[in-house]
This record gives structure tokens, C-alpha cells and sequence, in this order.
């Protein structure tokens, strides 16, 4: 029968002994391993005759406790010395300050989106979330570009496997999905999300961006609400003061349509780079709902109205920061994101 007395002293001498982690790591393999000198005196447990058993049992119990406490104390120790070794060690220096963890901020787009839905938020209108892949029908047909409409040429898209399944190039799909949803209630909303557009990708453009769509539909909606709207929203984004020009223009879904300029809010409209020595900027494009579309959305244009506007926040980003590529928003250049995040 082993003794066990001696044993756990054999054990304590050589654990005492093991000075690093590695000499630890033998002395356990030695003793507390699967075929350890633990382990065998329980093995020793099965030869015993039947009477003995309870005794030794709860002996080598004991054993086997005693010896994984000091290890677990020796542990420890080793430890704490390795740790005390290294404060004191040359070169270190507790009392330099520490590292600042990298911390995250918003994005450019990010915080400009925020910025524009404070300012409709306060004037009534609420966000309405559409999806990014869409149909060609709500695409483009429910907002009068049928199949070969020359229109179309200006939004080429990416394509999915499904037939007229497509990534939508921009915000006014939305204008339907809101419209069924609500009418024939009068609305208020803006509509955020991306945009996908095929194109060559140049200083200029890139093949994915974010709209601001706002659609607002009721009785008695005029023109002159739109551009009540539009100037209020210019002088709390870009500073009071602002100069708004409409220039007509044409959407299929908008009647009349028009695009949307301030006077450039670097120079002040004398002419600079920015504005291309025009003084004026173009922030959006907007227009009344085109009855048709008013019908496809469930109105009855006969007797509702409504006004539509789409503005791209990173132009707006752009011209608030004097930014002069597209490019830097979704390049992960932390250096961008660092000079302009908040
Ligand atoms: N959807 C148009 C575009 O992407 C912008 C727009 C929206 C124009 C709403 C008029 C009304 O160019």
C-alpha cells in the first residue's frame, strides 16, 4: 500500500522545487497527470480487499485534494513573482500614461441623414423606410418610365437573377410603397435608403449612395408648399440667408419638375471652384406628383395633390465640408472618416 503520508510530502519537496512555468508544467504532467503518481495511488483503490476500501479511499481523497491545492497555490505564486519580476524589470515604466483605445464615430452620411431628418421631423414629416431591392415595375413603370423609355438611359442598375428584380437607383419607388400604404389619407414623409446605379465610377459618381426622397400628399398641395418646404430646409442646413434657384426641368413622375440651386455657400455667388464659377449649387431635384402616379399609388388625382423632392446627403455633406470626391465616403479611409466623423 503506498504511503501516502510521504507521498504528498515528495510532492510538496519537488513542487517547491519547480521555479518556472515550465518546470510547473513537468511537476504536474508528474503527478496530477492522467497517469500521474495521483492518479496510480487512486488505481491502487481496485486491488484492495473489500474492507480496506472505505478507509483508503477517503485517505487517498485527502491525498489527492492536498496535492491540487498546492499546486494551485504554487500557481499562483509563480504568477505573482513573474508579474512583480516584470514591473521592476528595466525599462518599464508603470507611471507612463496608457494606450487611448481607438474609438468609433458616426459617418459622414450618417450624421448629414440625421441632420436632415431633425429638420423635417419639425416640420411634420415622418421617416419612411422602403427597400432597396426592388421590382422594375415600382421602379421604374409606376413612375411613368415604361420598358425603352429613354429616361431609363440615365439609371442603369445592377440586375439580379430574377427577372425585373433590380437594386433600386433611387429613392422615389418608395413614393408608391408610401402612397398605398396610406392613401387616402394625406402624407407627410421622407424616404432614406440607398441607391445603386451602374457607372463608370469617377470622381463624380459612385455606383452606390444614399437619397433623401419627401413626398408630401394631400388636398390643396401647391408648388408654392414645395418651395416654402425647400427654403426652410436650406436655411437650417446650409445657414439662413439662402438664395434658392428653381430651374425647370424634367422627371417622367414630376409635373412640373424642376432642380434645385443655392447660391454657392463658399463664395457667396461671386464664382469659385466649387461652383464651378456659376455661384450656384445644385442640391436636389423635385417637382408635383405626376397624376398618373398619384393614381398608381392609390389617390385620386382629381382631388389630392402632392410634391416630391430627392437629394443626395453625401452631395449635401460634400458641399457643407468642401469635400471634392464621392469616393472618400465609402473608401474606408480612416483618415477621412477621422477629419470628418463626429
Ligand atoms: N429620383 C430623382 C433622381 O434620382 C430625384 C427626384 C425625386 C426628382 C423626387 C423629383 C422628385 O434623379
Amino acid at each position: 500500500m503506498p504511503d501516502l503520508t510521504s507521498l504528498q510530502q515528495q510532492a510538496e519537496t519537488e513542487l517547491a522545487q519547480a521555479a518556472d512555468a515550465e518546470a510547473l508544467e513537468t511537476w504536474r504532467i508528474r503527478w496530477l497527470g492522467r497517469k500521474g503518481l495521483v492518479q496510480q495511488a487512486i488505481d491502487h483503490l481496485a486491488t484492495l480487499p473489500r474492507e480496506e476500501r472505505a478507509a483508503y479511499g477517503k485517505a487517498v481523497n485527502a491525498f489527492k485534494q492536498a496535492v491540487q491545492a498546492a499546486y494551485e497555490a504554487r500557481a499562483q505564486a509563480l504568477k505573482e513573482a513573474q508579474l512583480a519580476a516584470e514591473l521592476t524589470a528595466e525599462g518599464f515604466d508603470p507611471t507612463l500614461p496608457g494606450r487611448r483605445p481607438a474609438v468609433g464615430r458616426m459617418h459622414p452620411t450618417t450624421r448629414t441623414l440625421r441632420d436632415i431628418y431633425a429638420i423635417f421631423a419639425a416640420m411634420g414629416f415622418q421617416i419612411y423606410t422602403a427597400r432597396d431591392v426592388e421590382t422594375d415595375e415600382f421602379n421604374f413603370q409606376l413612375l411613368n418610365f415604361p420598358k425603352g423609355h429613354p429616361a431609363r438611359e440615365m439609371q442603369d442598375t445592377f440586375y439580379t437573377t430574377v427577372p425585373d428584380v433590380i437594386l433600386r437607383t433611387h429613392t422615389s419607388p418608395g413614393q408608391i410603397r408610401a402612397m398605398r400604404d396610406y392613401a387616402p389619407e394625406p402624407i407627410r414623409v421622407i424616404l432614406p435608403g440607398r441607391c445603386h446605379r451602374y457607372e463608370q465610377v469617377t470622381a463624380r459618381s459612385e455606383m452606390m449612395f444614399y437619397q433623401v426622397e419627401g413626398l408630401a400628399v394631400g388636398r390643396n398641395v401647391t408648388f408654392g408648399d414645395l418651395k416654402g418646404t425647400l427654403v426652410a430646409f436650406a436655411n437650417q442646413m446650409f445657414g439662413e440667408g439662402r438664395k434658392l434657384r428653381f430651374r425647370c426641368s424634367h422627371f417622367p413622375f414630376t409635373e412640373p419638375s424642376a432642380e434645385v440651386d443655392i447660391d454657392c455657400i463658399i463664395c457667396g455667388g461671386k464664382g469659385c471652384r466649387v461652383c464651378k464659377y456659376t455661384g450656384w449649387l445644385e442640391i436636389l431635384g423635385c417637382g408635383m406628383v405626376h397624376p398618373t402616379v398619384l393614381r398608381n399609388g392609390g389617390y385620386d388625382p382629381d382631388r389630392f395633390s402632392g410634391y416630391a423632392f430627392g437629394m443626395g446627403p453625401e452631395r449635401i455633406a460634400m458641399l457643407r465640408h468642401g469635400i471634392d470626391d464621392i469616393r472618400y465616403f465609402y473608401s474606408n479611409d480612416v483618415r477621412f472618416l477621422r477629419q470628418l466623423g463626429w
